[in-house]
């Protein structure tokens, strides 16, 4: 796992826009596996000035999101879909067609995971894989107590989830109660996978993840199991970090071996 901690949240947006931007200009055609909540926003928002100014082109790139709240519509002002169009898709040129995100509202719940599933893999898998993090170890809407092999699939969000997201919408009473999810097998298959988090909030999660044990407790410490992670902290989501000096040292290390490929 690469540990990269940068000074702050706009320092962080920038490295995840550029490590993306880097991918997107190797492969033309990259598969992206995208995330919501309010974490990525400021990265999504360089993605569109490096298309607006600099002419960084999303025309050939497919992506798969994360999750989709169970029960909204694709326009509901809180569905994963709409967040997306609204803060990633309509300002670039990606085709929307090749954009995918799990439905809200599925005939068959069984039948659509087992067809996002499907859908991943005749892509022919997720070149890059974006995460945030819940503040209890949740990615995407695998909860503590979620199996490390689950596929994608219905998901019921825990307490502190509803809690946290009750502020996009208003109040807890409105927020769903289950969603539609890649599991964190479905995750782990990415090629690659990078995770960011910023502020204190995060700074237990970002700890049990990266250097606690292996346990559904904290369903990000399963991506200690996958060989190329990339996590972007800022200094307030790093503090709880034993190794964290090390982490610095291994970043200079690296640097002056010419072996980082992203500044
Ligand atoms: C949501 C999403 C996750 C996201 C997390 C953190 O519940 N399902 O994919 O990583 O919460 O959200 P935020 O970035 O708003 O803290």
């Amino acid at each position: 796992m690469r540990v990269v901690v940068l000074e702050d949240e706009s320092a962080v947006a920038d490295a995840v826009a550029a490590h993306f931007a880097s991918l997107i200009r190797r492969k033309p055609d990259a598969v992206l596996g995208l995330a919501t909540g309010g974490t990525p926003v400021g990265a999504y928002q360089r993605l569109i000035e490096l298309h607006r100014r600099h002419g960084l082109s999303f025309r050939q790139i497919s992506s798969f999101n994360l999750d989709e709240y169970l029960g909204l519509d694709e326009d509901h002002p809180q569905s994963y879909r709409r967040f997306m169009n609204e803060q990633l898709f309509d300002p670039i040129d990606i085709d929307k067609n090749r954009t995918r995100v799990p439905p809200g509202r599925p005939d068959d719940i069984r039948t659509a995971c087992q067809r996002y599933e499907d859908e991943i893999v005749a892509a022919g898998g997720i070149d890059l894989q974006l995460l945030g993090i819940g503040r209890d170890g949740h990615i995407a809407f695998n909860e503590p107590g979620s199996s490390l092999a689950s596929r994608t699939r219905c998901t019921t969000l825990a307490a502190t989830t509803i809690l946290d997201n009750a502020r996009f919408f208003g109040s807890e009473d409105l927020v769903p109660r289950a969603a539609l999810t890649m599991g964190i097998g479905t995750i782990l298959d990415a090629r690659q996978i990078l995770l960011m988090a910023t502020g204190s909030g995060k700074a237990e999660a970002i700890a049990g993840s990266i250097e606690g044990p292996v346990s559904s407790r904290v369903p990000g410490s399963a991506l200690q199991l996958h060989p190329d992670v990339v996590v972007y902290l800022d200094a307030a989501a790093a503090h709880r970090l034993e190794y964290l000096e090390y982490y610095l040292e291994s970043e200079r290390t690296h640097r002056s071996l010419g072996l980082l490929p992203f500044p």
